[in-house]
């Protein structure tokens, strides 16, 4: 569990901290909502965070649990014995967290003596998992910068493409990814995107425009301390959605949204 006597009060992560290529979850370390260092977080704690952020139990709980499922490499999904729709079926009535099991980060040594399942935020730059290849913040897999760290130009680019300085709204998103498509078309010889990681990319757009922005536009401010120093932006004014938390049918409206507003022709994608 995190220490108590410090919870909220935000510093940069220690020098030895694990720290994953989501931003707002390294935030949570940051703020003591998860351990600072990033080591050994349990599933308990990775689903309370997410109320730290405004979002509702069940939509919390829908990203912290499946990331606690085995990772599989996409890269060697040829060794894996094939799954029936019924052994899919059946798990899925066990288990509905297992519908989303292709998110798992979890890798198979990491259990504590007493049996309990626990995740390094490094874990969640495990490729294909949640990770995908044409990130807002971090250059891709197959290039030397990696997955993990966040690029100080692609965060400035994505700042100035902001058409009034003052705020993103989805339109300026949908541009910046079009044109990170086209980069990365060109940067990367290994890139995979396709419709599913495009959905992924949404999504993770579409959580941040709902629990710190109104879910079309999300300042500016926010945005660079969100990035740049993995901050909550309480400084700048935000605060937590508490009435009306981000729920289920909000987050898949808004991807919908999202998708249809990017409109990117998978067929052509330099085109897009
Ligand atoms: C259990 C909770 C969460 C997990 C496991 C998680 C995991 C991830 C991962 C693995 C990525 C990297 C995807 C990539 O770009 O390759 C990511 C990116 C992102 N996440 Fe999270 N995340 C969680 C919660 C959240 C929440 C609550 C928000 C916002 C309210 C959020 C916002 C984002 C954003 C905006 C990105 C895009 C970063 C970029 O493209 O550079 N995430 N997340």
């Amino acid at each position: 569990m995190p220490d108590s006597m410090s919870i909220g009060k935000y510093a940069k992560a220690p020098a030895d901290a694990s720290r994953s290529p989501c931003p707002v979850v390294n935030a949570l370390a940051n703020h003591g909502y998860l351990e600072r260092s990033g080591r050994k977080i349990y599933v308990e704690d990775l689903n309370a965070a997410m109320g730290h952020v405004g979002m509702s139990p069940l939509l919390g709980s829908v990203f912290a649990v499946p990331t606690y499922f085995e990772y599989h490499d996409p890269a060697l999904a040829y060794t894996r014995k094939p799954v029936s729709t019924w052994q899919r079926a059946w798990s899925v009535i066990g288990n509905p967290y297992s519908y989303f099991d292709y998110f798992g980060c979890w890798k198979e040594k990491q259990v504590t003596d007493n049996g309990r399942k626990y995740l390094n935020l490094v874990d969640l730059a495990s490729h294909g998992a949640i990770e995908h290849d044409i990130s807002l913040s971090r250059r891709d897999v197959g290039q030397a910068e990696g997955n993990n760290n966040p690029q100080p130009d692609l965060i400035e680019e994505m700042l100035e493409s902001s058409l009034d300085g003052k705020s993103l709204t989805i339109d300026d998103l949908a541009a910046f990814i079009k044109a990170r498509i086209k980069r990365q078309l060109k940067d990367n010889p290994e890139l995979v995107y396709g419709p599913a990681e495009h959905q992924v990319n949404c999504g993770q757009i579409a959580l941040m425009m709902g629990c710190f922005g109104d879910g079309k536009t999300i300042p500016v401010s926010y945005v660079k301390a969100i990035f740049e120093d993995e901050r909550l932006p309480l400084e700048e004014g935000w605060t937590k959605r508490s009435w009306w938390t981000m729920g289920l049918a909000e987050f898949f409206g808004a991807v919908r949204n999202l998708v249809a507003k990017v409109d990117v022709n998978f067929d052509h994608p330099a085109a897009s």
